[in-house]
């Protein structure tokens, strides 16, 4: 979280910095700010608090022109939301700006304190401003300063530096995403995100873990350091991105709503891609490995998703771990066992931190992924890419619904096995559905005017409808700021049921397998007062209409396994709706962000 952008050479680069900046808003919102160099070497700050919307109006005003800027968007860490904690962080000498948290900020700042030096702000990011100040002054060398500040910093981070001293740039980060990147004309940038650069450069180069990137813009091009001022090869050129993926609104009010829509089309492009590996990730043996999947928040629903596939198809023993607390227990991981990690950014920190672990215990690592060349992406063994194209809106859709869809092809493909194959018939059906759905928008806008003032909402669900009543319940929760859970339906009664009052709504997804069991469990709930929304098969409309404040009937022919898909296109446009209604803030919900960088 946390976006950086940075820029030297010929020009002024206060626009080039503010359009990247607003390419990474929905890495973090809660401030912006940027730095400028002056020709007589004073660095100048601007910062706001809030949007990117509101650093434009200020730089409008103060019209900064400058050849060297670095800027930031972020997502706050340590010290409140406001202008004061707001990036970058400067004095006379430095300009920094911080992606990520130094674990050890408070002992360092402590230590700083003791010596006299006064903090301006309460953020982890001004100790490495500190500190590099305080080593400057007895160095006088800018590489070998940085050098020893990053040495002295715990955690993941990524910094950028501008200096009085020069109009270059430097780099360095430990776990935390950075990409340079040179013009044919020689303008030198470097972000958090290549999403930022895209357009701009004619590669992209990925500094690893502790080497210094110095943007040399008097030379026009970007050396690479090892801590100990040796020139550095650690780092990876690749080939850079297209104008394409630069994405916006289009018709649509929200891109949340574009990407929802979007679908259809992914999911028949999808369809095309559809071949048979040449060789398959396990050759059938005795000794079959242990699928451990990892992912965070909607990636872990899509690991639920893909798991059922797995055990229905293959003979493989499958657990899925959030990537967050899987370090932290005792795993018993075996040698010829398989990770598969599943991110839409391949930045999220916590699944990183799971991958290097795998790594390092020798396992197979696979990546279902959408950013190419994003740091899971370069980490794994082998990528298997989603091609959900750019996702914008904070909360995810499509890249669940593809997500789902590479592991549901993956299921089939992974090992050579006689088992069950659907194979791609469903998934031509599910991009068809999908599209009739969308065209019933409004009927399931009007359920969502019915309802949502309701005081919370429980989303319930059986079989491979459970990983779905958790995945509608955190896009309900996360854009419309209202109390929502998923539930395995079977669970209600042992506990939750005690939620249950005309207040509450329950979202039952009652799908043509296990339908007495689920329909019981909504009926329980209707005895005691619940709304109950029904999303379920259409065929069965005038027995579930009977309980049912409301129904969705759906048509689930044909799709096989691949139906909790389709419904949760549904539920992804109630919660649109419920969060539209609510005029919450729908791209960009309260403190969240998009990529999520920090552990
Ligand atoms: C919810 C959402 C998050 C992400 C999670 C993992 O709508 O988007 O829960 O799924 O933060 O992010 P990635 O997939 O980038 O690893």
């Amino acid at each position: 979280m946390c976006g950086i952008v940075g820029t030297t050479g010929m020009i002024n680069g206060v626009d080039i910095v503010l359009e990247g900046l607003t390419r990474l808003e929905y890495r973090g919102y809660d401030s912006a700010g940027l730095s400028v160099r002056n020709p007589d070497g004073s660095l100048q700050v601007h910062r706001r608090e809030g949007k990117i919307e509101h650093l434009k109006n200020l730089i409008e005003q103060k019209k900064p022109v400058s050849s060297v800027v670095i800027g930031h968007t972020r997502w706050a860490t340590h010290g409140v939301v406001n202008e004061q904690n707001a990036h970058p962080h400067g004095n006379d000498l430095f300009s920094i700006v911080h992606n990520g948290i130094i674990e050890n900020a408070y002992e360092i700042k402590q230590e700083l304190m003791n010596e006299g030096i006064v903090f301006q702000s309460d953020t982890d990011s001004e100790v490495f401003l500190q500190l590099l100040t305080l080593y400057f002054k007895q160095t006088q060398n800018i590489v070998k300063s940085i050098a020893k500040s990053f040495e002295r910093v715990k955690g993941n981070s990524a910094f950028v530096i501008m200096s009085k001293m020069d109009e270059h740039l430097y780099a360095i980060k430990h776990g935390a995403p950075l990409v340079c990147g040179e013009s044919a004309q020689g303008q030198l940038y470097v972000s958090s995100d290549p999403y930022a650069l895209t357009g701009l450069t004619q590669n992209l180069i990925f500094p690893e873990n502790s080497v210094i990137a110095h943007l040399n813009s008097d030379e026009q091009k970007i050396s690479f350091y090892e801590l100990n001022s040796k020139l550095s090869k650690r780092y990876k050129v690749e080939d850079k991105l297209d104008h394409q993926d630069v994405v916006s609104k289009g018709e649509f009010e929200h891109f949340m709503l574009k990407e929802i829509h979007e679908q259809p089309l992914l999911v028949q492009q999808f369809c095309h891609r559809w071949t048979e590996p040449e060789k398959r990730v396990i050759e059938q043996s005795s000794d079959l490995p242990h699928l451990f999947i990892f992912g965070c928040g909607t990636a872990w629903h899509a690991g639920l998703s893909i798991k059922n596939f797995i055990e229905k198809k293959t003979e493989l023993r499958c657990s899925v771990e959030l990537a967050s607390e899987f370090r932290y227990r005792q795993p018993k991981l075996r040698k010829n066992d398989i990770a598969i990690f599943i991110s839409q950014s391949g930045e999220t920190a916590d699944t990183l931190a799971s991958a290097q672990l795998c790594r390092e215990e020798g396992i197979q690592t696979l990546s279902i992924v959408n950013v190419k060349g994003s740091t899971l992406y370069r980490t794994c063994d082998q990528n298997y890419l989603i091609q959900a194209g750019p996702e914008i809106g904070v909360a995810s859709t499509k890249a669940f619904t593809m997500q789902v869809l590479t592991g549901y092809w993956l299921s089939e493909n992974l090992i050579q096995n006689k088992s069950l194959k659907s194979g791609i018939k469903p998934v031509e059906v599910l991009a068809q559905r999908i599209q009739e759905l969308l065209g019933r928008s409004q009927e399931i806008q009007k359920i969502a005017e019915e309802v949502y003032s309701k005081k919370s909402f429980i989303f319930t669900g059986r079989g491979d409808y459970f990983p779905i009543a958790l995945e509608g319940a955190l896009k309900l929760k996360e854009i419309a700021y209202v109390h929502a859970e998923g539930y395995a339906a079977g669970e209600l009664k042992h506990g939750p049921i005690a939620l249950i009052d005309s207040e509450v709504v329950n979202i039952a997804i009652i799908a043509p397998e296990l339908m007495d069991k689920t329909l019981s469990n909504a009926v329980e709930v209707k005895s005691r007062k619940g709304v109950i929304f029904t999303v379920g098969d259409e065929k069965q409309a005038v027995q579930m209409k009977e309980f049912s404040d409301y129904f969705l009937g759906l048509n689930f022919e044909g799709l096989a396994e691949l139906a909790p898909l389709y419904v949760n296109v549904a539920l992804q446009i109630f919660s649109y709706y419920v969060a539209k209604i609510k005029g919450t803030d729908i791209d960009k919900p309260r403190n969240l962000a998009k990529s999520v960088t920090v552990e």
